[in-house]
C-alpha cells in the first residue's frame, strides 16, 4: 500500500468511525494505534502491564523466496513500540498466571526480563514459529519449524511432549477445556476436542482464509478470516460470524471486552461505545 493510501485510510477511520462497528451485536469504535511499516502479526495483550505484543513481518522479505523471511518481536506501550533487540523473535505469549511473558525466536525459548530483553530458557538451536499460553493450565504450546509439529511444554520441567493427533499448525489456541484449535497447510480450521483422537473440521469457513485465533478471558474463542471474525466453538460445527471486515486480517488480541486486530501496516483498536 502507498504512504497516500494508508494515510486516506488512517484519516478515514479517525473521523468516519464511532461505533459503526458491530461485533456480538454490540456497537465498537475503531482507531489506528499503530501504523508501521511491515505486516504485524501474532498479537497478544499483556494485562498486567498493558503492553501488546506483536511481531513484525517484513514484507519484502516474505515476497521474496530466496531468502529467509525477516520478522522482529515488538512490544507497543503508550502507543510507542519498542523492538526487542537481542533475538529474532517470531511469536510471545503472555502466562497471565506466573505474570510472565515467553518469547519464540530461531534459537529456542526465551522469556521477556524487566529491561525488555530476552533471556534464554530452553531449547537452544529450535526454530519455535508459534506460542499459546492457556489460562488456566500450566503448559505452554508451541509449534516448532520445519514440520510445525505442535509440543505441550511443561514449564516446570522444560520439558515437551508432542501433541498427537494434530498433523501440523500454522495458528493454534486452546480454550479452557484444553480443547486444540489449529489449521494446518493452510486448509480448514479444526478442533481437537479433550480425549478425542480425530479433529473436527469447521464447514463455512472458505478454504486458505484463516489468518489468527484469540481466546478471551471467558474461553471463547475468535477466528480472524480473510471475510471477518468468527466464533468457533466446540460443540458447534458451524461457526458463528461475529463481524465483517473490509480488510485482510493477520492477527487478532483480547482485552477484556475491547479487541485488537492487525493488517499489512496498521493495528486496529475496537473499543465497545
Ligand atoms: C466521535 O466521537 C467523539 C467522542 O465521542 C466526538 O468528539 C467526535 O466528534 C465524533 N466523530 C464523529 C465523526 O461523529
Ligand atoms: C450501533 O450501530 C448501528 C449500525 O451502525 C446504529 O444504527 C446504532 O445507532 C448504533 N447504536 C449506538 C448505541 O451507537
Ligand atoms: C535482561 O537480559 C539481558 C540479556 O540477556 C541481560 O543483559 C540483562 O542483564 C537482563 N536484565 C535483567 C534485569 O535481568
Amino acid at each position: 500500500m502507498s504512504n497516500l493510501a494508508l494515510l486516506l485510510l488512517l484519516v478515514t477511520s479517525a473521523v468516519a468511525d464511532n461505533c459503526s462497528h458491530t461485533f456480538n451485536k454490540v456497537n465498537f469504535t475503531r482507531t489506528a494505534i499503530l501504523t508501521i511499516k511491515g505486516l504485524p502479526t501474532n498479537l497478544v495483550y499483556n494485562p498486567f502491564t498493558k503492553d501488546l505484543l506483536f511481531t513484525l513481518i517484513d514484507l519484502e522479505t516474505l515476497q521474496n523466496d530466496e531468502v529467509q523471511t525477516k520478522m522482529d518481536q515488538y512490544i507497543l506501550r503508550d502507543n510507542e513500540p519498542i523492538k526487542i533487540e537481542n533475538i529474532n523473535g517470531q511469536a510471545a505469549a503472555v502466562d497471565v498466571e506466573n505474570n510472565k511473558v515467553y518469547l519464540a525466536s530461531d534459537d529456542g525459548l526465551h522469556v521477556l526480563n524487566k529491561t525488555d530483553r530476552a533471556s534464554f530458557l530452553a531449547f537452544k538451536d529450535e526454530d519455535i514459529v508459534q506460542l499459546f499460553k492457556p489460562r488456566n493450565s500450566d503448559d505452554l504450546y508451541a509449534v516448532f519449524f520445519p514440520d510445525n509439529e505442535v509440543y505441550k511444554i511443561d514449564m516446570s520441567r522444560n520439558e515437551k511432549e508432542r501433541v498427537e493427533n494434530i498433523p501440523c499448525a500454522f495458528i493454534v489456541a486452546v480454550d479452557s477445556d484444553d480443547n486444540i484449535y489449529y489449521e494446518c497447510d493452510s486448509k480448514f480450521v479444526k478442533v481437537l476436542l479433550k480425549g478425542f483422537q480425530e479433529s473436527i473440521e469447521f464447514i463455512g469457513i472458505p478454504k486458505n482464509s484463516a489468518r489468527a485465533i484469540a481466546v478471551n478471558e471467558e474461553s471463547y474463542v475468535v477466528l480472524a478470516a480473510n471475510d471477518g471474525l468468527y466464533w468457533l466453538r466446540p460443540d458447534n460445527v458451524i461457526p458463528k460470524k461475529m463481524m465483517d471486515l473490509d480488510y485482510v486480517p493477520a492477527g487478532i488480541a483480547f482485552n477484556g471486552d475491547n479487541f485488537y486486530v492487525s493488517t499489512t501496516g496498521v493495528i486496529y483498536k475496537y473499543e465497545m461505545c
